[in-house]
């Protein structure tokens, strides 16, 4: 029987309120499909500072490092703002996101017939949205050097490489081929010279590579009103990790809402499964959050498994759940965490375990 060892780390706000439902899926696929599961917990955020004095215990590292994938739930709250440097409760995920080395993350967004009511845009305008976020994660913005802080200036760089724009642009154009074999480019090559590196260097893989793949380039303040105005218009975009950031919960609306978009890191050291969200300090410990998006990661995770039978289950009672109408309240249902997750394992696997 294959077995797979999983490190979950909840984190903090509603991570771990959605990670006990994903931890359930696992479960529940594990035994309907046969396979074994080891689910092992790691702090990290918060909850780990509190405990270690360090956002990112070396314990979590290397469990992760040791695993064959990983789920996250969320890091942060405010109660832990006032930290800087490394132990920032941020720091921690951007450190394990290095430490893996998975450049490509992976942010789908799809708008089921059921939602078209319950998103803030008119339905003929969300309808047939099915496209694809694929942020580049363990560079520009976020890790350029130098950076520096003092009392009176601060400074970040946007920094690319012409070989990390290579291989984003590679695995982006390589799933647009198996998709709909259209590639938007999201830059702000009018202004920045780091942007327009990008845009040649994503022009040159284009041509030598994947010629067969339509290519179009766009400025993301564009990309922001297309995004809401024509969102079908889009398959693969890829971008950068600041403009991912920002589009992936813009995105959100899409849908209705940020908790359902899921996320998977690849091309590092260990995959890397995270809802798009983040730990939601305003409705943490309520028992409301929506588990769609740590629910949707488990399907990218069970597919990269090789489990496509229990991921294809998985993502048909999540869609089916939503049909029927049962629905948490940021999408305008009354449904709990728990019940929501409940309807989705006993539609997918006529079983809904509790929690390891
Ligand atoms: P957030 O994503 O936590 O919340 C934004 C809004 O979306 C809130 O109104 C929240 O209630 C709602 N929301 C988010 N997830 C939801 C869910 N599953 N169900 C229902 N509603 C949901 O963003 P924020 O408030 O800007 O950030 C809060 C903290 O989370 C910050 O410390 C931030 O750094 C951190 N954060 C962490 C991650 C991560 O761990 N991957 C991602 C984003 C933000
Ligand atoms: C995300 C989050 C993270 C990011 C933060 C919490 C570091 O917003 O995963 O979208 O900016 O990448
Ligand atoms: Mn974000």
């Amino acid at each position: 029987m294959p077995g797979y060892k999983i490190a979950v780390l909840p984190g903090d706000g509603i991570g771990p309120e959605v990670t006990r439902e994903a931890e359930r899926a696992m479960i529940a696929a594990a035994q309907a499909f046969n396979f074994e599961i080891e689910l092992e917990h790691w702090p990290i955020g918060g909850t780990a500072l509190d405990k270690f004095d360090t956002p990112f215990p070396d314990a979590t590292r290397e469990a992760c490092l040791a695993a064959d994938a990983i789920f996250l739930g969320a890091i942060g709250d405010p109660k832990w703002d006032h930290e800087t440097g490394a132990r920032r409760c941020e720091a921690a995920l951007l450190a394990l996101r290095k430490a893996l080395g998975g450049y490509a993350n992976l942010r789908p967004v799809i708008v089921p017939e059921s939602l078209l009511d319950a998103s803030p845009l008119r339905p003929e305008c969300v309808s047939g949205t099915d496209l694809l976020i694929v942020r580049e994660l363990t560079g520009g913005i976020y890790f350029g050097e130098p950076r520096s802080s003092a009392e009176d200036v601060a400074a970040n760089n946007m920094v690319y490489t012409r070989s990390e724009v290579e291989r984003i642009a590679r695995m982006a154009f390589s799933i647009a081929e198996k998709r709909r074999g259209h590639l938007t480019s999201v830059d702000k090559a009018n202004v920045l010279e780091v942007s327009q590196l990008w845009r040649s260097v994503v022009t040159e893989i284009h041509e030598s590579e994947f010629p067969n793949v339509e290519l179009e380039h766009l400025y993301v303040d564009n990309a922001a009103i297309q995004l809401i105005l024509h969102p079908s218009q889009f398959d693969v975009i890829l971008t950068g990790n600041l403009f991912g950031d920002i589009l992936s919960d813009l995105a959100g609306t899409l849908p209705g809402s940020l908790g359902i978009l899921p996320s998977a890191s690849f091309g590092g050291l260990v995959d890397l499964y995270e809802p798009v969200h983040g730990s939601a300090p305003d409705i943490a410990g309520k028992g409301c959050a929506n588990p769609g998006g740590a629910l949707l990661s488990i399907v990218m995770l069970l597919q990269r498994l090789g489990e496509m039978e229990a991921g294809a289950r998985l993502q048909d009672g999540i869609i089916k759940t939503l049909e029927e109408g049962v629905l948490t309240r940021d999408l305008g249902g009354t449904a709990s965490t728990t019940e929501f997750a409940d309807a989705v394992l006993s539609r997918a696997f006529n079983f809904a375990p509790t929690a390891a």
